[in-house]
């Protein structure tokens, strides 16, 4: 079973700890990085050591909750190895684990209510990455990840 590694400011705490209890129903291992409390903080605190936790290997996917999600996701983008994916519906989950083998998914919880992203959450964690010619693309990301 995966290891997930789980984050969010003050705007996605809520959401998150709905969604750790969903994870936890479901057998994964869950490592939360924090917030604790709906007191006001900052995203990129929570978002970087969701991301450490990923590149030091003790978990393979990343969750990152704050208001929009877009925070969390152009920090969570700075990381090599790193490839956050914003997702508002199962549709943009499902593409971005099937086409970009995306390992971090970020959410709004000021955007989408607790059933649609509970119900992202599934679909990304269901949905493997086609590979195929897909993977020449993933590849040159990391080729332009390699560069900077
Ligand atoms: C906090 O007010 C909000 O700016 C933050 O949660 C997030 O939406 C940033 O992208």
């Amino acid at each position: 079973m995966l290891s997930v590694a789980i984050g969010s400011d003050h705007a996605g705490y809520p959401l998150k700890e709905k969604i750790k209890e969903f994870l936890l129903s479901k057998g994964y291992k869950l490592l939360d990085f924090g917030t604790q409390s709906t007191t006001s903080t900052d995203y990129p605190l929570f978002a970087r050591e969701v991301c450490l936790s990923l590149q030091r290997g003790e978990a393979q996917r990343g969750i990152l909750v704050c208001g929009t999600g877009v925070g969390m996701c152009i920090t969570a983008n700075k990381f090599k190895g790193i490839r956050a994916a914003l997702c508002l519906n199962e549709y943009m989950a499902r593409m971005s684990r099937k086409h970009n083998d995306a390992n971090v998914l970020c959410l709004g919880e000021r955007v989408v209510g607790v059933d649609l992203a509970l119900s992202i959450v599934e679909v990304w964690f269901s949905t493997d990455f086609e590979g195929g010619r897909h993977e020449k693309r993933v590849k040159f990301i990391k080729d332009i990840e390699a560069m900077i």
